[in-house]
């Protein structure tokens, strides 16, 4: 696991969007694995502005993200899909039949998990995963105590998740969905060949020490990323604060 310590967000943004730039310019119809949440909207601005200044082509890119809220539409407010598209898919050339979000609203939820699953791998996998970190430790909505050996499936929210959640719900805990839909972590482990962890922020430092120093334990569902040959964490220096071994910086 390798970690890169940004001096600020900023940094980090910069540092994520050219591994993404680079490797988009070296192979035109790569596979890339988003994320949603706070952390990666500042990536996101970056590539807006690469793909502005010409240095990045969309038109052969896929996509696939990571979760979606069982229950809400593509088009609700607070859905990933409409997320997505708001931060970046409306800014850039991606055919939009290259993008794949989970349809939370599927009446056949299981269905839509398989179906998922086997896109991806019928894509040959994913290029480059960017990640973002709850608290708690949890990828995706992989949440602590998932299974290392979970596939997409409908996963249970933590309360915690809620709670961190309901700002994009207005504050209100209650209108935040109990259900999504994500990636499982062996999808995650198995179909991504270069894994992005994004942190930032003094509360993801202890997930971030656990995830890097602590035992590989579904307790700190990230831990698992320690056994994967190609992640590399860029933590700004809050998110980095807790880490015990100097050689990162
Ligand atoms: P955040 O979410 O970027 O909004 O902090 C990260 C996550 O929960 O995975």
């Amino acid at each position: 696991m390798k970690i890169l310590i940004a001096n600020h967000y900023e940094e980090l943004c910069k540092l994520s969007a050219n591994i993404i730039k680079e490797h988009v310019q070296a192979k035109k119809d790569a596979v890339l694995g988003l994320a949603t949440g706070s952390t990666p909207v500042g990536l996101y601005k970056q590539l807006i502005s690469d793909y502005q200044a010409g240095e990045i082509d969309f038109s052969k890119v896929t996509t696939f993200n990571l979760d979606e809220y069982a229950g809400l539409s593509p088009s609700h407010p607070q859905s990933y899909n409409h997320f997505m598209h708001e931060h970046l898919f409306q800014h850039i050339n991606m055919q939009p039949d290259h993008i794949h979000i989970p349809q939370g609203d599927n009446p056949q939820l299981e269905a839509e998990c398989m179906v998922y699953e086997d896109l991806i791998r019928q894509a040959g996998g994913i290029d480059v995963q960017i990640l973002g970190i709850g608290a708690n430790g949890h990828i995706g909505f992989n949440e602590p105590r998932s299974d290392f050996e979970d596939r997409t499936r409908i996963v249970k929210l933590s309360e915690s998740t809620i709670q961190a959640n309901a700002r994009f719900f207005g504050g209100d805990p209650v209108l935040v969905p109990r259900l999504a839909i994500s990636m499982g972590i062996k999808t995650i482990m198995e179909f991504s060949k270069q894994i992005v962890l994004l942190a930032s922020g003094e509360e993801k430092a202890d997930a971030i020490q656990k995830m890097a120093e602590g035992p590989v334990t579904t307790d700190v569902p990230a831990s698992i990323l320690q056994k994967h040959n190609h992640v590399t964490v860029i933590a700004d220096q809050k998110a980095a604060q807790k880490l015990k071994k100097a050689s990162y910086l």
